[in-house]
């Protein structure tokens, strides 16, 4: 069990300091606050390709790719908190998130193929993962779509799907800094997923 709660936010927005990145900073922002040991990643400025679905990763375990989201993918096994953000782009995730997600197919060979690869109950209740989105449009759905492919990066990453930290009607507010209440949540949701965390470590350290 760690000592500090590392915190990895991931951009997936091609936008930088857009509404997406700049919502993700307030939730890094208060998980700073709180404690955490944060760093961000923007996959924009990396260079890397997508899966090719070659599924050698079927028989090894390990991408056969070797570019910048390499690390990347593995610094998410090292975390405690995992926020991945993207802007609704033809009512899904973008291309960059969703090539993040796809790359991290190698974990789930290595789950249910390989089956060297196991997360237990107690390990996926002390990793929490958030979704961080925006969108133009004001539809209450318009988030929907994005959904399940969360949960299923977060199931192959062995996280807990915490929370989503989302705001809608970006074109009628202007962007997110005109929102009324986004950028103040998204900040005490960063604060209270780390408080959390702290709080069973600290529960399970010997002698608690
Ligand atoms: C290519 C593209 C596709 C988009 N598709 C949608 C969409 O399907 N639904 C929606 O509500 N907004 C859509 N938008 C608007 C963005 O979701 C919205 O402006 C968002 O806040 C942009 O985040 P960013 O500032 O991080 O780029 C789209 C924007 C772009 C550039």
């Amino acid at each position: 069990m760690s000592e500090t709660v590392k915190v990895l936010g991931i951009s997936g927005s091609p936008r930088r300091h857009g509404n997406t990145e700049t919502l993700l900073d307030a939730v890094l922002e208060g998980a700073r606050e709180a404690g955490g040991d944060v760093e961000k990643v923007v996959l924009r400025q990396l260079d890397f390709t997508s899966c090719r679905g070659c599924n050698a990763c079927h028989r090894t375990g390990v991408c056969v790719i070797s570019d910048d989201l390499t690390a990347v993918l593995e610094k998410i096994t090292a975390v405690d908190v995992l926020v991945l953000a993207s802007p609704i782009y033809s009512m899904g995730i973008t291309a960059e998130a969703k090539g993040l997600i796809d790359r991290a197919q190698y974990f789930w060979a290595r789950k249910f193929i390989l089956k060297n690869l196991y997360f237990t109950d107690e390990h996926i209740r002390h990793h929490k993962g958030i979704f961080v989105s925006t969108a133009g449009l004001g539809w209450e759905n318009v988030f929907d779509a994005a959904f399940p492919a969360l949960t299923a990066f977060f199931n192959t990453t062995g996280f807990e799907y915490w929370d989503n930290v989302i705001a809608n009607d970006m074109d009628r507010y202007g962007g997110v800094g005109g929102h009324p209440t986004a950028l103040a949540e998204a900040r005490e949701k960063g604060r209270s997923v780390v408080v959390l965390i702290r709080k069973m470590q600290i529960a399970e350290e010997p002698g608690a």
